[in-house]
């Protein structure tokens, strides 16, 4: 269906550019359908108490209840996958949830980059790195729309700490906000999503509601977005000068407003014609919402299998020391509630209300691993009161001491990582540091199942262990993926799409909150995560792609073929020397050897995830392009290439690449000719 702006009063079409509530926008007076829009990214969040919300009837106690939406594992875990296929294919899911709940639009994906760990939405954010973060969204938007449901790629632009994040000013250097922050945007726009939303923060000063320069020059005019921008919930301040620098749709409802843009058009300082242009666009979200819906192609019960299939992808294997893991059959002792529960999962307007309620992890290890074997189980803590003293301590211990492998479940949850906030401290909390500590005095044979929204600083412990997995906050499906891994019934394949540094005081930005009261100066420059560990030769915990397997992989036969002007294509051979079957994410970098602005000393240019079977090889072929060799020029005002020496780098993670070679660039075009 098409809307004619014609047919609207001047008041009816400046209702459309204010939300009529919290998650709909306005019907201007009936004439236009309204759009319904729900969070994301780590599912559908749907209110049981929302009137739209189907019922079904509980089969175990009769009662009618809402029909659950699936909690998916975090993006944390899912950006742990390395894998766009499964991407889209959980947000295809996620959308057919949508869809059964009558949602047109899913406020989701976030790809803002994580400078630092202690981030408090790390957990709903991809990775460290703009082009990993970049490509894994762009599937995750295509997944979604794949249905005909709306995605809302969130939040433009540099906000990558949830302190003071309505007020703070982010102060990023133009090359650093290109390469770093607006990579990941400009990757995922291939994939066109129907709506960006901009962020709380200012930018340079100007509030991202507001700001010309990056809604109007960069997103719209540079990078082409012609769909609808809508504010983050309440970051509009001054509507006027929103729709002046392009922003489309505040969200949600408040009437100052709407009454700032009636007041401003009577005074002539919004036109029609301004106005017409921003009601345009939100009546082209209404038509894209209003046509034909497609049906779900998965029932809830693939949905959860698609959850279950995500978290055993990005459930990563960091430490596994005399082949701890998988489980043989015997003395078992599984600890923490969250093995009772599920993962648990970070707090704010991603957390997603499901009705699920999984099966315990011991109890999946008992029938998995059969009647030779013993599993028990203690929990350690009350669920929500991680701060309190450990329960049954002597009864804990003695189990530990008593068992061939203890498991210890532990980590954060929603009131430690959570929107609104940032982390205070990169380790556990102290009460569980003390946990495996102790535990660890009882058995050398100690498993860590670390659940958490980002990075953990394990210092303190790591020598203490012979295992740690890192679970992450793996969605509904977790108990499930955790039984089938830790038993070897399936191999581990994640890798982490962030360094775990050793302390935070080694991370770029450390603890420090704001540098001068309302700003934040973006000062490591482009040397964000890895490229600031490398730039720094610092030692890390565990790098940027790290991950085991119970499978042994070897790379080798590196080749590099130019395919085209400034486009390469870098092969490779992958084996699997071990006797079990194994999926290996392989990892490609690219280093400019000497170039005329300081770049980091290496970054990710492609990678591939394959299934390599026991005993086989596979030859993997990654393409390159003028892009995977650029800077951005400010001063020049373009990505630009010098020709010069170049390193490709090959291997299972950023600090092991043994597969390395050079080229040599001669055909970049001249600095000053046209882009
Ligand atoms: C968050 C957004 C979210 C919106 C609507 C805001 O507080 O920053 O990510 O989509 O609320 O719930």
């Amino acid at each position: 269906m098409k809307y004619d702006l014609t047919k609207l009063t001047i008041d009816e079409k400046i209702s459309l550019l204010v939300g009529a509530n919290s998650m709909t926008t306005s019907d201007a007076n009936g004439k236009v359908r309204p759009v319904q829009m729900c969070d994301g990214p780590l599912g559908l969040r749907t209110g049981p108490k929302h009137p739209a919300t189907p019922k079904t009837v509980d089969p175990t106690t009769g009662e009618t209840i809402p029909v659950s939406p699936v909690a998916m594992p975090a993006t944390n875990v899912l950006a742990n996958t390395w894998d766009p296929t499964l991407t889209f294919s959980l947000a295809a899911a996620i959308a057919d949830d949508c869809l059964d709940h009558q949602r047109d639009l899913l406020l989701a994906p976030g790809v803002n980059i994580k400078r630092t760990p202690v981030c408090g939405r790390n957990f709903e954010y991809f990775s460290e790195d703009p082009f990993l973060t970049g490509t894994l969204a762009r599937a995750y938007i295509q997944g979604v729309q794949s249905k005909g449901v709306g995605t809302s790629l969130k939040h433009f632009c540099a906000n990558n700490a949830e302190y003071d994040r309505q007020a703070i000013s982010s102060e990023v250097d133009e090359r650093t906000l290109r390469e770093i922050y607006l990579t990941p945007f400009e990757i995922a726009l291939e994939a066109k999503p129907w709506t960006v939303m901009c962020s709380y923060n200012r930018v340079g000063g100007i509030y991202a509601s507001e700001n010309p320069w990056t809604l109007k020059e960069i997103l719209r005019d540079e990078f082409g977005f012609d769909g609808i921008i809508i504010s983050d919930w309440g970051a509009t301040h001054n509507a006027t000068l929103a729709a002046k620098a392009t922003l489309d749709l505040t969200m949600p409802y408040q009437k100052e407003h709407l009454d700032n843009l009636r007041a401003a058009y009577s005074a002539g300082i919004l036109t029609e014609e301004e106005i017409n242009e921003r009601a345009q666009k939100v009546l082209l979200l209404s038509e894209k919402a209003a046509a034909p819906k497609h049906s779900p192609t998965t029932t809830p019960k693939e949905r959860h299998e698609i959850a279950v299939k995500a978290a055993k992808a990005g459930i990563v294997l960091l430490k596994n020391e005399d082949g701890i893991l998988p489980l043989q059959k015997n003395k078992i002792f599984v600890c923490g509630k969250n093995a009772l529960l599920g993962a648990p999962t970070g707090g704010g307007s991603s957390a997603v209300w499901t009705t699920f309620k999984p099966t315990p992890l011991h109890q999946l290890l008992q029938e998995k691993l059969g009647s030779d074997a013993f599993v028990s189980y203690l929990p350690c803590h009350d669920r929500g009161a991680i701060g309190s003293a450990i329960l049954n301590a002597p009864a804990v211990y003695k189990a530990a001491y008593g068992a061939d492998v203890t498991l210890l479940c532990v980590g954060n949850d929603g009131k430690l990582e959570f929107e609104g906030g940032d982390r205070e401290y990169l380790r556990l909390p102290k009460v569980y540091e003390d946990l495996i500590d102790t535990t660890a005095k009882y058995t050398k044979n100690l498993v860590v199942l670390v659940y958490a929204g980002s990075a953990i600083d394990m210092s303190a412990w790591i020598d203490k262990v012979k295992g740690v997995v890192f679970v992450g906050f793996a969605g509904e499906g977790a108990n499930e993926a955790l039984a089938a891994l830790l038993t070897g019934e399936a191999n581990f394949s994640g890798k982490l799409s962030e360094t775990f540094p050793l302390d935070l005081n080694d991370t770029p930005v450390g603890a420090m909150k704001g540098n001068n009261g309302f700003v934040e100066r973006y000062l490591e420059g482009v040397f964000v995560g890895y490229r600031h560990y490398d730039e720094q030769a610092k030692e890390v915990l565990f790098p940027f792609g790290h991950g085991l397997s119970y499978s042994q992989f070897v790379y080798s036969d590196l080749t590099v073929e130019k395919t085209g002007k400034l486009a390469y294509e870098v092969s490779y051979t992958v084996t699997n020397l071990s006797s079990v079957d194994g999926e290996e994410i392989s990892e490609v970098y690219v280093r400019d050897v000497f170039a005329s602005v300081s770049r980091p000393p290496k970054e990710l240019k492609g990678y591939s995830k394959d299934l390599i079977k026991a005993g086989e090889s596979k030859r993997i072929h990654i393409p390159l392009n003028a892009r995977s060799f650029a800077f951005y020029s400010v001063a020049l005002k373009k990505w630009t290439v010098e020709n010069g020496d170049f390193e490709i780098l090959v291997g299972p993670s950023s600090r092991i690449l043994p597969l390395q070679t050079k080229l040599k660039i001669e055909d970049a075009p001249h600095p000053y000719s046209e882009p």
